[in-house]
């Protein structure tokens, strides 16, 4: 595949769904051709199993349905929209893929490690990210900013401890691989978060015309 897979994980409120926006018009104005798109979802039936996921309900869903769930959806939009994208060489930014997975139902909801890997190898094949951005900001501070946003979803009622361990999870992914990820600190201001993003830039378009 010609393309190349950027994706940009952190927990809610760090600030992903913004600079997604930023990073694909500082890419699109430098004549790369993205496509924007974003995890659980994607597709309209992904975006389906992504209401199911997010919309508080009574009836407790068991943490391996959430799991097959979240790899249904994902099975979905690689065969309809991330795939067919890089065929065509795009770069493809994606809110959210499989570290997301590993940090909300392997850290979060405790799924072992182990289960996750054969979904990720079974959904994926060899498909990984080129690049992951990892938004890091203290738990208070994105919950914050996910509250402000309005009515929460099914993760965002999660407490404190949930959190952490999400956060957690995330920064042992990226400090095992450092090669695939950045950790953007995300706890600045939206300009300071944007002058970093900048800097990695160059590096990014050098991996886009590779
Ligand atoms: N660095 C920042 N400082 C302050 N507020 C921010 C920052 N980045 C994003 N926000 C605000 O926080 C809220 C959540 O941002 P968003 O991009 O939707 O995060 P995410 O997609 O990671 O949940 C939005 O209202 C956004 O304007
Ligand atoms: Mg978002």
């Amino acid at each position: 595949m010609s393309g190349m897979f950027i994706t940009l994980e952190g927990p809610e409120g760090a600030g992903k769904s913004t600079n997604r926006e930023y990073l694909a018009e500082r890419l699109r104005e430098r004549g790369v051709e993205v496509l924007l798109t974003r995890e659980p979802g994607g597709t309209p039936l992904a975006e389906r199993v992504r209401e199911l996921l997010l919309t508080p309900s009574d009836e407790p869903m068991a943490a391996d349905t959430e799991l097959l769930l979240v790899f249904a959806a994902r099975a979905q939009h690689l065969a309809q929209v991330i795939r067919p994208a890089l065929m065509r060489g795009c770069v493809v930014l994606c809110d959210r893929f499989t570290d997301a997975t590993y940090a909300y139902q392997g850290g979060g909801r405790g799924v072992p490690e182990a289960r996750i890997a054969v979904l990720e190898n079974f959904v994926q094949g060899e498909l990984r990210p080129d690049l992951t951005l990892v938004f890091d900001l203290p738990v208070e501070v994105g919950l914050a900013r996910a509250a402000a946003r309005g009515r929460l979803d099914r993760f965002e009622l999660e407490g404190r401890g949930f959190f952490e361990a999400v956060r957690q999870a995330y920064l042992r992914r990226a400090a095992a691989e450092p090669q695939r990820y950045r950790v953007v600190d995300a706890a600045q201001s939206l300009d300071q978060v944007q002058r970093d993003l900048d800097r990695l830039l160059p590096q990014l378009l050098e991996m886009c015309r590779g």
